[in-house]
């Protein structure tokens, strides 16, 4: 038997986790698993909501850290992790993607000689600013398994000097919930009780620091969205942080609450099933989100990103993605494409199957058996 602690933090990393939950299901006799909730996100909307959408069992344990700057929320998570780990002595801790939790667990985990594994490793923005850049850096050069979504992530990973046996290409858990939920989210009728009609929308989600923490930039790129939002209605379910700068910034007069009304329409944070429902009928997503510009590209969805890189590059080589940064004349001349050229044809990249969970504990368990 082995005894595998699964670890969840930020909104993100639900959808990665669930189906890895449930492949490990299928082994009862052969793996103990236990799900461990940092705190990381807590409000109701950022973190319940997500359990309840992806019927996903309630954390065995939650460290209840919060909110803080990263060095505060980071030592917070390691400090309650390690008493965690000391208890349970777990065979194998389980991080996904690249917030802080993934990276305070990963440390903390191989710190007393647990064996790590790290889900989406490999991506690489090669930007130093980004703090989830450092997460993702840090976290794979500690790791046992590294269990990646596509050749960049390997390439990367080779070029790193981190050794092939400890590499394996999996595929994207994160699609294989999207595969799961795909058909449920089509039948909800949000968008219907939004009055929004199909392919006649789009969704906008902007949290990164570097776009919203920045006055400027964010006036800039709320400036340029309003402006789109005057031919195309885009629904912004907004992120906390970017609620409390535009807040600050007093820049609240670019949002309206309704599809009549002029401006960004913002909307709470929406559930998973909610969000997959309005993004697989709008024309086009404009988002800072990584997990964004992959879901868009299964869904055949063109995809604006507002940032200078991404860590993701196959879904703008083979994907509906293109990168166009926080400049406004950039983002306008990349929605006025999609408004008035053809629909962008992608391909969905290899492996992203619905299979990547059950390919992730097949290693594993074969793994334990040598
Ligand atoms: C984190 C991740 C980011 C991910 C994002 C998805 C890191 C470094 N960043 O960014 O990679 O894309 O989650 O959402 O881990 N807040 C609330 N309620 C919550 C959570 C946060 O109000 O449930 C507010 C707090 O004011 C907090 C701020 O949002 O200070 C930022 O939260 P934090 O977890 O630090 O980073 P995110 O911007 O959410």
């Amino acid at each position: 038997m082995m005894k595998i602690l699964n670890i969840v933090g930020a909104r993100p990393n639900f959808m990665k986790i669930a189906p890895i939950i449930e492949a490990m299901n299928s082994y009862p006799d052969r793996i103990e698993q236990m799900l461990v909730h940092t705190g990381q996100h807590y409000d109701e909307k950022m973190s319940k909501a997500f359990f309840e959408d992806l019927g996903m069992p309630k954390p065995d344990i939650d460290l209840g850290v919060g909110s803080g700057t990263h060095a505060e929320q980071t030592a917070r998570i390691m400090v309650e992790f390690e008493k965690v780990c000391i208890k349970e002595r777990p065979d194998l801790v389980i991080v996904v993607g690249d917030v802080n939790s993934t990276m305070a667990c990963a440390i903390t985990a191989k710190k007393l000689g647990i064996k790590v594994a790290h889900v989406e490793a490999g991506l690489r923005s090669m930007d130093m600013s980004m703090p989830e850049e450092i997460n993702r850096l840090c976290t794979d050069v500690l790791c046992d398994y590294l269990f990646t979504t596509d050749h960049f992530a390997n390439e990367n990973l080779k070029s790193e000097g981190i050794p092939e046996e400890k590499i394996f290409f999996v595929g994207n858990v994160m699609i294989d919930t999207l595969m799961k939920h795909k058909k449920a989210a089509a039948k909800l009728d949000l968008a219907d009780r939004l009055g929004l009609e199909p392919g006649k929308y789009a969704t906008l989600t902007l949290h990164r620091p570097s776009n919203v923490d920045d006055k400027n930039t964010l006036q800039g790129i709320l400036e340029v969205l309003s402006q789109i939002a005057r031919e195309l209605p885009i629904v912004f379910p907004i992120h906390p942080r970017t609620k409390k700068m535009t807040d600050l910034f007093g820049l609240s007069h670019y949002f309206s609450d309704g599809e009549k009304a002029e401006g960004i329409w913002t909307v709470d944070p929406l559930g998973y099933l909610d969000f997959l429902h309005l993004n697989m009928h709008a024309k086009m997503t404009l988002t800072d989100s990584g997990g964004l510009q992959e879901e868009t590209t299964v869904l055949g969805i063109p995809c604006i990103t507002m940032r200078e890189n991404t860590e993701r590059p196959i879904t703008c080589e083979i994907g509906t993605n293109v990168i166009v940064g926080s400049n406004p004349d950039s983002i306008l001349a990349a929605a006025e494409k999609i408004l008035n050229g053809p629909r962008p044809n992608g391909k969905v990249p290899e492996k992203w199957d619905g299979k990547a969970a059950e390919r992730i504990v097949e290693v594993i368990i074969s793994r334990r058996k040598t």
